[in-house]
């Protein structure tokens, strides 16, 4: 090894550690420009003082639906034209019912003494302020994990210049819609594919710019990224490589990120289920798996009132019928006691670790 490829104890590889977190934005997206020049269209009428176009951006998770998205309408700053128009982004993931949702939009329009408003007078607070706009662009991400809509049919019923872009991994939202919504919101489908292994390459390299000097990567060892990253079909995994990476090489204090980095930091990510697998893990079993996590070692029944008390909806036998399918999957252990009902009553044990990126 060359003497001089060692680290001072000041020095970083990173330019910019903060271009690799997940919520970065960068300016350019490669190989999704079509996809946002569809979103920049749907938006457009706005401009001219008429509805916009409505959309449903699908796709499997980690392809680039949200930052697409955010970054057109972050470029809306850009236009005058855009000045008066209300930018509103929802992850309803985080706010799951009608009240955290318009908490939410208020939070965002600047709104204040909304602490005591019921639902009703919240609702009309909010259109009130959203009507003063000459349109609104409204985002909802993970839109599938909405626990009601009823929002929505209040902005479709009283916001007539609109563009609502909903967001999801699910397939055919469309579908779960109610009929009260889709025949308002009428949508146009936009889906967004997963990314070659020849994108990954790019986008991947790409960020490198952004969040590492010049130089400090082997070729062999990006490569080695690039591949596995692909295979996952979700750029997150890729960027994850890409920070862990960087950091093993800081710890050795070299200048250079080599394959062994990579490869270490492949072994770090290795309980990580790749999307394939992910993708036959439904909605239901993730709230079950989370209630079993949270109440590990009580019984069936004291998790399926847990599970109503968290808004399941489904009957304890097919509560029952989602445990056997997570002990398939060896996420949980049921041990039965020998007790309840027929003797069915188990013991429910969280074994995880299931692990999620944000644990790195
Ligand atoms: N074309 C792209 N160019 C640069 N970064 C991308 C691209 N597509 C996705 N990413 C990055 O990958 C990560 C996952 O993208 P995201 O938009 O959150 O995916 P999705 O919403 O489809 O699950 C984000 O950190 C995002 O910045
Ligand atoms: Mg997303």
């Amino acid at each position: 090894m060359n003497s001089f490829n060692f680290l001072g104890s000041e020095e970083t590889i990173f330019s910019n550690p903060d271009a690799l977190d997940p919520d970065f934005i960068p300016k350019l997206l490669p190989h999704r420009e079509n996809e946002q020049q569809f979103v920049a269209t749907a938006i457009k009428p706005l401009f001219h003082g008429r509805t916009g176009i409505s959309l449903i951006v699908s796709g499997p998770s980690g392809v680039g639906k949200t930052v697409s998205v955010k970054r057109v309408v972050m470029d809306l700053e850009e236009h005058e034209e855009a000045d008066n128009i209300a930018k509103i982004n929802v992850n309803c993931w985080k706010a799951n019912t009608t009240y955290k949702v318009l908490q939410e939009i208020s939070l965002q329009l600047g709104l204040r003494f909304i602490q005591n408003l019921k639902t009703n007078e919240l609702i009309n607070k909010v259109m009130d302020r959203l009507k003063q706009y000459d349109g609104i662009v409204i985002v909802l991400d993970e839109a599938d994990k909405a626990g009601d809509t009823d929002f929505l049919y209040h902005l479709l019923e009283n916001i007539k210049k609109r563009t609502i872009i909903l967001l999801t991994n699910e397939p055919n939202l469309n579908a779960k819609l109610d009929y009260r919504i889709v025949s308002r919101l009428t949508p146009e489908n936009l889906e967004f594919k997963s990314y070659t292994r020849a994108e990954t390459f790019d986008i991947l390299k790409e960020r490198i710019k952004y969040a590492f000097y010049q130089g400090t990567w082997n070729d062999n060892a990006f490569e080695k990224l690039a591949n596995v990253a692909s295979g996952y079909k979700d750029i997150r995994i890729g960027l994850t490589l890409l920070k862990i990476s960087g950091e093993l090489a800081e710890q050795d204090s070299t200048k250079k990120i080599t394959l062994e980095h990579v490869e270490t930091a492949i072994q770090r990510i290795g309980n990580i289920k790749p999307a394939a697998v992910n993708k036959t893990f439904k909605v239901e079993e993730k709230l079950v798996l989370e209630i079993c996590e949270t109440h590990s070692g009580k019984t069936t029944g004291e998790l399926y009132k847990e599970y109503k008390i968290a808004r399941g909806k489904k009957s304890e036998k097919t509560f029952k019928r989602t445990l056997n399918s997570l002990e398939k999957k060896r996420l949980i252990k049921l041990k039965p006691t020998g007790e309840g009902f027929q003797g069915r009553s188990s013991i429910i044990n969280y074994l995880g670790p299931e692990r999620k990126l944000t644990d790195f």
